[in-house]
């Protein structure tokens, strides 16, 4: 079967080298891909936004399976155009992507299915949202309705900060993802992801990880997309995860069916395990990034059939095998990241895949046959171990290795775990 796979990041490059190994994966195409990437596929040029464009290539080339990565195309209903010109699509329609693309949706959601979460008022004005703040206390959590690249939401520490944010959001700092504003109960807790494959019916767990959000070492400095991951998160033990599917992943999936809109392909949790349990802080409607990354390390199983059985209602019986090690991967960024990062720097990898990591390509570029930098986020640099303490110390062995001088990372991912394993 041909495939095509959508996106350039780390996530798809993983994807890519997972889809790869698969035996019934005869060609597989990627649009537009990245230098890593294109090891594994033949990378072409591609208007997502272009549906027809996408649905004319399919036709030419007899794709058998479209793997949309990023939420973009989704929360933009490529999957429906897709799904409606006869190529099976992992990914969810437009309607079922809400759950990412629509915070006060997925609030609402879980307001009427008992799912729990933080405590919320929608907002649609600033003068609404002012007379909001007056229920919720101090930090107060504000959230931009829409899709912001994960730069829509902000804690503040006071009132008069929490004040400044919503006026900068309904101001337009956020673009049309503000035009409604979602303030929250702040959570206490310790976050963790969950990964759940489904067709709309059945349901296959797939997973757990920790990401590392701040771009500063203990947990400091502005949130990025993710600094660094592992997986599993002994954190989510099996009793906790049994919690999120019976509490979260199946009312979800059954009220998404039940209102209409089945959701379809990989649902993202993001958690916070609070006193009274897990909580859902927010959904995404594809994989995490660099969450992908450790997941695909760990996936014994072959993707290929896992994914066309999501994208063809035909999930029920299915069985996915994750290796018990944990894999770790450490972000390489541009120095200026999460702010404006430095393109152009040179990169070399050397041997640093020698000791068996994986480096997964993000914002790369070759110029003129010379890897160089080409994004905020650059390398995914993954290796697996017993333990998150020795699958950290072969991630840096060959972090260590890579030469990147304009590139910067962070040195303790996995370090909540590590204690833990430390004192135990
Ligand atoms: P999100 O983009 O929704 O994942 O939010 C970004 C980060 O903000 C999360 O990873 C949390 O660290 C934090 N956050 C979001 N909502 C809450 C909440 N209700 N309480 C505490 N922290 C939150
Ligand atoms: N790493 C978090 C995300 O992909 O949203």
């Amino acid at each position: 079967m041909n495939i095509l796979l959508l996106g350039s990041g780390g996530r798809e490059h993983a994807l890519a080298w997972k889809l790869r190994q698969s035996l019934a994966c005869d060609r597989l195409y990627a649009a537009p891909g990245n230098p890593g990437i294109a090891e594994e596929a033949e990378c072409v040029a591609l208007d997502v936004t272009d549906h027809a464009a996408v649905i004319a290539f399919c036709a030419e080339r007899t794709i058998g399976l479209v793997v949309i990565g990023p939420e973009a195309p989704l929360v933009d209903g490529l999957s429906d155009s897709l799904r409606a010109a006869g190529v099976p699509t992992f990914g969810p329609s437009q309607a079922a992507a809400q759950l990412e693309g629509s915070k006060g949706f997925t609030k609402d959601l879980c307001a009427r299915a008992g799912i729990p979460t933080a405590g919320y008022i929608r907002t649609a004005s600033l003068e609404e949202a002012r007379a909001a703040l007056a229920h919720f206390a101090a930090p107060y959590v504000l959230k931009a309705d829409g899709l912001a690249a994960g730069k829509g939401v902000v804690i503040a520490e006071t009132l008069d900060d929490a004040d400044t944010a919503l006026a900068d959001m309904f101001g337009g700092g956020f673009g049309a993802a503000g035009a409604e504003v979602v303030i929250e109960e702040f959570m206490h807790g310790e976050e963790a992801s969950f990964f759940a494959l489904t067709d709309g019916t059945a349901i296959l767990p797939f997973g757990s990880a920790q990401d590392h959000k701040r771009v500063g070492d203990g947990d400091t400095g502005p949130n990025t997309g993710g600094m660094g991951a592992y997986s599993p998160a002994p954190v989510l033990t099996p009793e906790l995860q049994a919690r999120v599917m019976a509490e979260i992943i199946e009312p979800t999936v059954r009220t998404m069916r039940e209102d209409g809109h089945p959701y379809s392909g990989v649902l993202f949790a993001g958690l916070m395990l609070t006193a009274e349990g897990p909580k859902l802080i927010e959904y995404n409607a594809r994989f995490g990034d660099p969450e992908c990354q450790v997941l695909m390390l760990r996936l014994q199983s072959d993707l290929v059939p896992i994914m066309l059985a999501c994208a063809k209602g035909e999930l029920a019986g299915v069985e996915v095998d994750l290796r018990d090690e944990t894999a770790l991967t450490v972000v390489m960024a541009a120095k200026g990241y999460p702010g404006t990062p430095e393109k152009g720097g040179a990169i070399s990898l050397g041997d640093a895949e020698a000791g068996g990591a994986k480096i997964f390509h993000a914002g790369t570029a070759l110029t003129d046959g010379a890897l160089v930098a080409n994004g905020g986020r650059v390398l995914a640099v993954t290796a697996t171990g017993a333990s998150v303490t020795e699958a950290q110390s072969r991630a840096y062995a060959a972090v260590d290795a890579v030469s990147f001088p304009s590139g910067f990372c962070r040195r303790y991912i996995g370090w909540r775990e590590v204690a833990r394993e430390t004192s135990a």
